[in-house]
């Protein structure tokens, strides 16, 4: 696992989209998974930018976005179908045939979950997989104690997810979901690569659990360690419950990369 240790939000970001971007200019028909949250809007703020000064076009780009509240309509501003369209796909070239999200009204939502699983498959299975991380170690929704081998599937949201995600409903916890779909942690260890951000005290428990103790489904973020090449790209604020000499091993390795690259 590569640990990234950036000063603040915005370099986070800037680092992150200049990975993603250099991956795809790299492999154009590229199948690319993306998150919802605060974490990821610098990011695609950034790609955006990048797409409008031509210096990367997602023109053959396809996407599996990772959830999606039940319940909720596309057209509903809460809705991650909504986010997407708002804070990334509404700013880029991409033809939004290839944009997959699962959907949160469908009548069959098992059969939903099934099919998402077989049009990853279709194209090829996702070359990275971007990813933010829940205060207490979520990954998607997929909340603590989710199986580390778990697919797409409806899952309960918890109440600490809820409150989390509370500030998008005006604040009142009733009204966010309490069930989402999701793909899976084996779903995200499938992708060849992750790309995961962590900005904030609030995410440094989490760091802490999923660099420093061991693979756990308490912290679903931790299955990071199994995967053959995974990133965690962080600031300074996220790293505060990190040993010292965790942050510099990985500092150091990375100073140490970047001179022999
Ligand atoms: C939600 C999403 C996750 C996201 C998490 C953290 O629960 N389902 O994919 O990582 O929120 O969000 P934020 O980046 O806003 O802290």
């Amino acid at each position: 696992m590569r640990l990234i240790i950036e000063k603040d939000y915005d370099s986070v970001c800037r680092w992150a989209a200049q990975y993603i971007m250099n991956r795809i200019n790299a492999a154009p028909s590229f199948v690319l998974g993306l998150p919802t949250g605060s974490s990821p809007l610098g990011v695609y703020r950034e790609l955006s930018a990048y797409n409008r000064e031509g210096k990367i076009s997602f023109k053959k780009v396809t996407t599996f976005n990772m959830d999606e509240y039940i319940g909720l309509p596309a057209d509903h501003p809460q809705s991650y179908h909504y986010f997407m369209e708002e804070n990334f796909f509404k700013h880029i070239d991409i033809d939004r045939n290839n944009v997959h999200i699962l959907d949160g009204i469908a009548a069959d939502p098992v059969a939903e979950c099934r099919a998402y699983e077989d049009a990853i498959l279709k194209a090829g299975g996702i070359d990275l997989f971007l990813g933010g991380m829940g205060a207490d170690g979520h990954l998607a929704f997929n909340e603590p104690g989710s199986s580390l081998s778990s697919r797409t599937r409806i899952k309960t949201l918890t109440p600490g997810t809820r409150i989390a995600n509370a500030r998008f409903f005006g604040g009142d916890m009733e009204k966010v979901p309490s069930t989402a779909l999701t793909v899976g942690i084996g779903t995200v260890m499938d992708a060849r690569e992750l790309l995961i951000l962590a900005s904030g005290y609030a995410k440094a428990r989490a760091l802490q659990a999923a660099i420093e103790e061991g693979l756990n489904h308490i912290w679903p973020l931790s299955c990071l360690q199994m995967h053959p090449r995974a990133i965690i790209v962080c600031d300074e604020e996220a790293t505060d419950e990190l040993r010292v000499g965790t942050v510099r091993y990985f500092k150091e390795t990375e100073s140490a990369y970047r001179v022999s690259n």
